[in-house]
């Protein structure tokens, strides 16, 4: 009897297959997302390139599609160990939800021309995360690129309050806090804990320790350094990673061009750019290379060492005439 069924509902579902035959998909094997030619958006549906008014962007997706899990932990794989100072503050997670907060804006999901920017873009982001955040040089004996995600304030913390008294009127320092780095991509100074405030609509000028509470939150607040343009008359970093931004004939003479040697140049100015081979700067390339490796990506698609490197660029802005 049970041997009759077998036999019958087998033939069922031969016949069921060979049916639809021509309509079953063929299994395909995934493809990584920054190989996809995917159908794009119309461009007009795309908040993050309206703001930039450019016809050639557009933004579709999530982060999450591509950068996973498994290569978050390969990445920052010691972050909980017993030498991390924020063991057990960073996960996952808290980046893919405050990622999410900024893809509206473009963040690792853009397009220029029809290629996919956003993958790369991630690895440069934590690129410059990874650097700020690493105890690799102090506790590893080996493997330095992996000690990142070790910290999420910065270290000396307790030797000034960065309170910019010209900014009194419009973010008054709180009293008995202190505006040192805080974050994955540290901010300092009352007028940026203000700014980012307003933007985040959460009181962090009143408590810049909720940065220290809560990992969404510091993401957030890096990835809004990472895609605003904090000086007056300079580029974001995600601008200037993406292409969007053009070089004038300054930029151009200065040898600034769109890539990650940019990104360095407006995070960091002269304290890295324009030294030659600063070992700051080349610590900065070296987690970049190793994250596009990790993610997949390859380090070959880092460009050529005038796009990589800011080593011949002049600063933005110098130092000496601005405040972190
Ligand atoms: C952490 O910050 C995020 C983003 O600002 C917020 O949505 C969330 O509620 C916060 N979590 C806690 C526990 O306060
Ligand atoms: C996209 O294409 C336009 C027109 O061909 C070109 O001017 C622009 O530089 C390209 N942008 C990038 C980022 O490749
Ligand atoms: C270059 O890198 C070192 C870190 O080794 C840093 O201390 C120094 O200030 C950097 N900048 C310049 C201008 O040399």
């Amino acid at each position: 009897m049970e041997y009759k069924w077998c036999v019958l509902m087998t033939t069922v579902l031969i016949l069921l297959v060979f049916v639809n035959c021509v309509k079953l998909p063929l299994a395909r094997a995934p493809v990584p997302p920054s190989r996809l030619s995917p159908k794009r958006p119309n461009p007009k549906s795309c908040p993050g390139c309206n703001t930039l008014r450019r016809p050639n962007c557009c933004v579709d997706g999530v982060v999450s599609d591509y950068f996973r899990g498994s290569q978050f932990e390969n990445m920052f794989s010691n972050r909980n160990s017993l030498e991390a100072h924020a063991k057990g503050f960073w996960d996952y997670h808290s980046f893919i939800s405050a990622a999410a907060h900024y893809q509206p804006h473009g963040f690792g999901i853009t397009y220029i021309n029809q290629s996919f920017f956003g993958a790369k873009e991630v690895a440069a982001f934590l690129a410059h995360v990874g650097t700020k955040t690493s105890c690799g040089y102090r506790v590893a004996t080996k493997e330095p690129l992996a000690w990142s995600l070790c910290h999420n304030k910065e270290l000396n913390s307790n030797t000034y309050n960065y309170c910019d008294k010209r900014y009194e009127n419009t973010y008054p320092c709180a009293s008995g806090v202190a505006y040192y780095g805080r974050g994955p991509l540290p901010i300092y100074w009352n007028y940026n804990y203000g700014e980012v405030s307003e933007e985040l609509k959460v009181d962090l000028l009143n408590h810049p320790e909720y940065i220290e509470q809560n990992a969404t939150l510091a993401f957030q607040v890096a990835i809004w350094r990472w895609i605003t343009p904090i000086k007056e008359n300079q580029p974001s970093a995600h601008e200037v990673f993406i292409g969007t931004w053009k070089p004038t004939k300054t930029d151009i003479l200065a040898k600034r061009v769109p890539g990650f040697g940019t990104t360095m140049n407006v995070l960091y100015g002269d304290l890295v750019c324009g030294q030659g081979h600063n070992e700051s700067m080349n610590n900065i390339i070296s987690h970049y290379l190793y994250y596009l490796d990790l993610m997949g990506i390859g380090q070959e698609e880092a460009g050529s060492h005038e796009v990589l490197s800011c080593d011949k660029q002049a600063a933005f802005i110098p130092s000496s005439s601005s405040p972190p």
